[in-house]
């Protein structure tokens, strides 16, 4: 494969890198929203002082929750959902190249693994309430158990134009919603992530943003074959900063359209808000498929850098839809196929 090697280069400082002009600038946002925010509500000095987590985890693969549960693991591979064009990216760089806001709020922005220390994703509970049929709440680690695990190798492609390819296992969402019954009313389902400030950084430092992540998916999005929720990856449990105790992969979007650390399901009757689309609705949208036409107003999504390893990064072309045409394109008649400035 002929592939670009980059010396260790990514985890260099965002501003640093090649392309990464778009990291830079949403980060400066996200910086200057929240100062903005944080001024405009008078937030006491309390609010502001940085405290530290602890650092009890001395590794990326040692974050992995002691008490999660390893019935069925590994799961056998479904090979219906394979990747054949790339190589598997290495599970260190899969597990210690993050996204997860309720810890990195502070320090450095792509390392999130060492603010895990104080997450104690279980015991944790999942909610399901709104239009169904029964609202409830069940244990995740016994759903978990109770849910038939599966392996299936996944694109992931984060809007910040990077990607990998991750065997992830958990089970289909649809089977989760069948589980919650929605009534006939339900035209979208709404995702909650936890809200643990004592245990996530994140959310502490930075209490003027909206926590807890939200997230929304229209019901055929969410029932389609490929929206998977994972528990676990490698053949083992999430660590922690993947988004344990269970996470939404919804491989033909963009990664932030996938909660992690779910713990709420709300069936609804309208399209539900979502975090980063309330934050900035003039960069991310509700739909966010992946998409080269449609390229992010600060920066370009023809290419990708594809995150084999920590030293083999290459620029690939980005596949409409992530390379999942096929599955869900008929949802989207309307997505575009050439170039189009409409963010959706
Ligand atoms: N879920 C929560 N609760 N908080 C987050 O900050 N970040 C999203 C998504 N889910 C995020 C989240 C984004 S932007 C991406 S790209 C993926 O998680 C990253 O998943 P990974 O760290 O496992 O690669």
């Amino acid at each position: 494969m002929a592939g670009i090697i980059i010396p260790p280069s990514w985890r260099i400082p965002e501003r640093e890198a090649a392309d990464k002009a778009g990291y830079a600038n949403r980060r400066q946002f996200i910086r200057a929203t929240s100062l903005a925010i944080a001024s405009a509500a008078l937030a006491p000095a309390g609010c502001l002082a940085r405290s530290a987590p602890s650092l009890v985890h001395s590794g990326p693969l040692d974050t992995i929750p002691a008490n999660a549960p390893r019935t069925g693991l590994p799961a056998a591979r479904n090979a219906a959902f394979s990747v054949p064009e790339r190589p598997l990216t290495d599970r260190v760089a899969a597990s210690s190249y993050n996204n997860f806001y309720e810890f990195i709020s502070t320090g450095d922005l792509k390392n999130v693994w060492p603010l895990v220390g104080d997450y104690q994703p279980f015991p944790q509970t999942v909610k399901v309430s709104g239009l169904v049929e029964k609202k409830f709440e069940i244990d995740i680690a016994d759903l978990i158990r109770e849910m038939e695990l599966e392996e299936r190798i996944y694109r992931f492609r984060c809007v910040e134009a990077w990607s990998m390819t991750v065997p992830w296992t958990g089970f289909p969402l649809r089977k989760l919603i069948d589980k919650c019954a929605p009534t006939s009313k339900a035209t979208h389902v709404a995702f909650i992530s936890a809200d643990k400030p004592k245990e996530m950084p994140g959310i502490r430092n930075a209490p003027w943003w909206d926590w807890p992540y939200f997230e929304g998916l229209r019901l055929a999005e969410a029932m389609n074959d490929l929206a998977f929720v994972a528990t676990g990856m490698y053949g083992e449990p999430l660590p922690k900063q993947n988004g344990s105790p269970m996470r939404l992969v919804l491989p033909w979007k963009y990664g932030y359209k996938g909660p992690k650390a779910v713990v709420e399901l709300r069936f609804v009757d309208q399209q539900p808000p979502t975090f980063w689309n309330k934050l900035q609705p003039a960069e991310y949208g509700f739909v966010s498929n992946v998409n080269p036409n449609v390229p992010h107003p600060r920066w370009s999504q023809a290419t990708e850098r594809y995150i084999q390893s920590e030293v083999n990064i290459e620029r690939r072309d980005t596949f409409l839809f992530n390379g999942y045409a096929e599955q869900v394109g008929s949802l989207y008649p309307d997505e575009p196929t050439t170039l189009s400035r409409r963010i959706r």
